[in-house]
Formats: C-alpha cells, sequence, structure tokens
C-alpha cells in the first residue's frame, strides 16, 4: 500500500560566476562587512547570458535521476517553482519536460516565491499518497540576478542564482511526513516584482526588478516561522529533540539562527549555504538539502525539517524521514 512519497535522488546546479561582496561594494554604497554582519553572505552565483531557470533546472534534474537511478520516462508528473521564468507562457516545467525528453507527463510551474519548493513538494506528496502520480520532479530555479535592481543596496546584496531539484516516488516506507503551506496576501507592498508586460505607464518604472521593506519583512519572517514549527511538530505529536537537521531557506542567518533557536537546536544540525549561494528564492532549500545528502550529512532514516518564507507571504513547512 502507497503510504508515503519518499525522496529517491537529489540534485542541484550552480553557475560558474561568483560575485563577492567586494564586487558589489564598487557599484553601489556597502560594504563587505555591513553584508556579511547582517546577512551572512559573502558572495552569490550569477548565471551566463546564455542560462535560464529552464537550462539550470536541467542540470540539476539530471543529477538528480543519476542519483535515483531513474529512467525519465518514468516521471508522470514535473512541478518547477520559479519567479524567473524564461516566458509567461509555456510554463519552465513544459520546457524542463522537453530538455529531459519526458513524453506525456503532467508539467506545471507554481509560483510561490520563496517557499515554492515547499508549496511543490506539498503538492507532488498528495499526487503521491492519492495514487495520482508515482514519480515526480520538483525543481527549484531561479535567475534572481536578472530582477535585482543593481542600484539597489537594499535588494542587490541578498539574491543569486541556482537550481535545485528532488524527485519522490510512492513507497510504503516512511518519507515525507507532513507538509504545512499557508498564505497571506496582506503584505503585498512589503516584497513584491512587479509584471513588467503587464505594467502601466504608471508602474512600468519598477517593473521587473524585487522592491522589499527587508525590515519590516525580516521580522514578519521570524514570527512566522516560529509558528510554522510549532504546528509541523505538532501535527506529528513529536518533540524538538526528535529533528536530526533543519534545511531552512537560505535568506538572511539570522532568521535561520532565530529558528534554530526556536528548536533548540545548534548550529551545527541546520545546513546553511546562503554564505556562498546568497538568497535563491525557490531553489534555496533543495540547494541546501542537496549540499548535505551529498556530503553525507543528511543521511537515510534522519528526520528533516525543512522550512521557507517568500513573498505573498507565503511560508511552508515539509517534515521527513529521508
Ligand atoms: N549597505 C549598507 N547600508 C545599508 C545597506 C547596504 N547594503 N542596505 C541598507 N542599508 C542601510 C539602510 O539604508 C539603513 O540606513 P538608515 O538607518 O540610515 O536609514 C540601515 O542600513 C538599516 O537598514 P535596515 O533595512 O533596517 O537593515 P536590516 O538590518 O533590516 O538589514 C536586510 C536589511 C539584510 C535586507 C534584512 O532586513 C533582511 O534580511 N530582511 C529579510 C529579507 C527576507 O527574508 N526576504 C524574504 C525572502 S525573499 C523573497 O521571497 C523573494
Amino acid at each position: 500500500m502507497i503510504r508515503y512519497s519518499k525522496i529517491l535522488g537529489t540534485g542541484g546546479y550552480l553557475p560558474d560566476e561568483v560575485r563577492t561582496n567586494e564586487h558589489i561594494s564598487e557599484t553601489v554604497d556597502t560594504s563587505d562587512s555591513w553584508i556579511f554582519e547582517r546577512t551572512g553572505i559573502k558572495s552569490r552565483r550569477i548565471a551566463a547570458p546564455h542560462e535560464s531557470a529552464a537550462s539550470m533546472a536541467e542540470t540539476a534534474a539530471r543529477q538528480t535521476l543519476e542519483a535515483a537511478n531513474c529512467d525519465p520516462n518514468d516521471i508522470d508528473l514535473i512541478i518547477v517553482a520559479t519567479g524567473t521564468p524564461e516566458y509567461v507562457y509555456p510554463s519552465t516545467a513544459c520546457l524542463l519536460q522537453h530538455r529531459l525528453g519526458i513524453k506525456n507527463a503532467a508539467a506545471f510551474d507554481i509560483q510561490a516565491a520563496c517557499s515554492g519548493s515547499i508549496y511543490a513538494l506539498s503538492i507532488v506528496d498528495q499526487f503521491i499518497k492519492s495514487g495520482a502520480a508515482k514519480k515526480a520532479l520538483v525543481v527549484g530555479t531561479e535567475i534572481c540576478s536578472r530582477i535585482v535592481d543593481w542600484t539597489d543596496r537594499g535588494t542587490c546584496i541578498l539574491f543569486g542564482d541556482g537550481a535545485g531539484a528532488l524527485l519522490l516516488g510512492a513507497s510504503d516506507e516512511a518519507g515525507v511526513l507532513s507538509t504545512h503551506i499557508h498564505a497571506d496576501g496582506e503584505f503585498e507592498d512589503l516584497l513584491y516584482c512587479r509584471n513588467l508586460q503587464t505594467a502601466t505607464l504608471e508602474t512600468q518604472e519598477e517593473a521587473g526588478f524585487i522592491n522589499m521593506r527587508g525590515n519590516e519583512v525580516f521580522k514578519v519572517a521570524v514570527n512566522t516561522l516560529g509558528r510554522i514549527v510549532d504546528e509541523t511538530l505538532e501535527a506529528n505529536n513529536m518533540a524538538q529533540e526528535e529533528i536530526d537537521w533543519l534545511v531552512p531557506h537560505q535568506a538572511n542567518i539570522r532568521i535561520i539562527m532565530a529558528t534554530a533557536k526556536k528548536l533548540k537546536m545548534s548550529m551545527d544540525q541546520v545546513v546553511v549555504t546562503l554564505e556562498n549561494q546568497g538568497n535563491t528564492s525557490s531553489a534555496s532549500v533543495l540547494l541546501a538539502f542537496n549540499e548535505a545528502v551529498r556530503d553525507g550529512r543528511i543521511k537515510r532514516g534522519q528526520v528533516v525539517l525543512l522550512e521557507a518564507f517568500g513573498a505573498g507571504f507565503t511560508w511552508g513547512s515539509a517534515l521527513i524521514k529521508y
């Protein structure tokens, strides 16, 4: 009997170009020490002109399929989370499907900003548990560098490019234990990126760029992530000590530390990648998960809490027995 969706493989991709805090300090009024102390970020990766959300997704997906030893045509569902698609349509998921040579699988994008990977994981979990899909690919892929205003020191220091992926399959062994996703559209003004194509004369100046009131976002993020941690533990009747790893969205080291403290977890149990990747939005949790699986930190049978918070506001968590 299918009771769970289980992670069968992981993958990731980071572009070659490294943009350091020093590089950014050459063009805007900031410094390496300000950025590092306030965010924990030292550098981020920047995609080359020939790269796209789909091309990065393809590399991460291929690595995932190889890790899981899976034939692409066994996949019946592809969900891509991205806020930086190449087209309004077709979806990045359809472009990825074609690049992988997959026929017939359902493929669609979801847009939940930095929480996109958790939303996608939650949807896939429901599809697999209901029997509607047997093997599904979740990808988060972002070219944040193309929607960042490189003259705005409040945002350009934060973001980076990359893609992360997971393959999930139906299993009778424990895998995804629960997922929790939420949204509150009230906070549109605090964090948004207006669509360039649909902007009017009045709004076109700000369109196409990330616009954020960072300090206010920070406060909501810390409180909200605290609540989702409680909700997840309660739903699973689990104590904090039973969690082996926290894999958080990589927005700011101070937000991550606040969540770890809430869980009474030492930072040794927290996967942190933002120092050299920055915030890769919907790719960040998947990239961090992949890194810790590949370097042997996260082991089969361990309990991992994934969480994210992003524009919308959206937020979510997934508790997984890996
Ligand atoms: N270098 C130097 N000074 C700066 C910089 C910079 N890069 N950026 C802002 N400042 C200045 C401000 O102008 C301000 O100066 P003032 O006091 O003279 O007005 C001062 O530093 C303090 O600014 P704050 O915005 O209050 O700084 P804060 O400590 O909040 O740090 C930051 C800013 C890093 C953006 C932080 O608020 C943050 O990480 N916010 C959360 C971001 C987040 O989680 N986003 C959600 C996910 S993203 C998504 O969904 C797409």
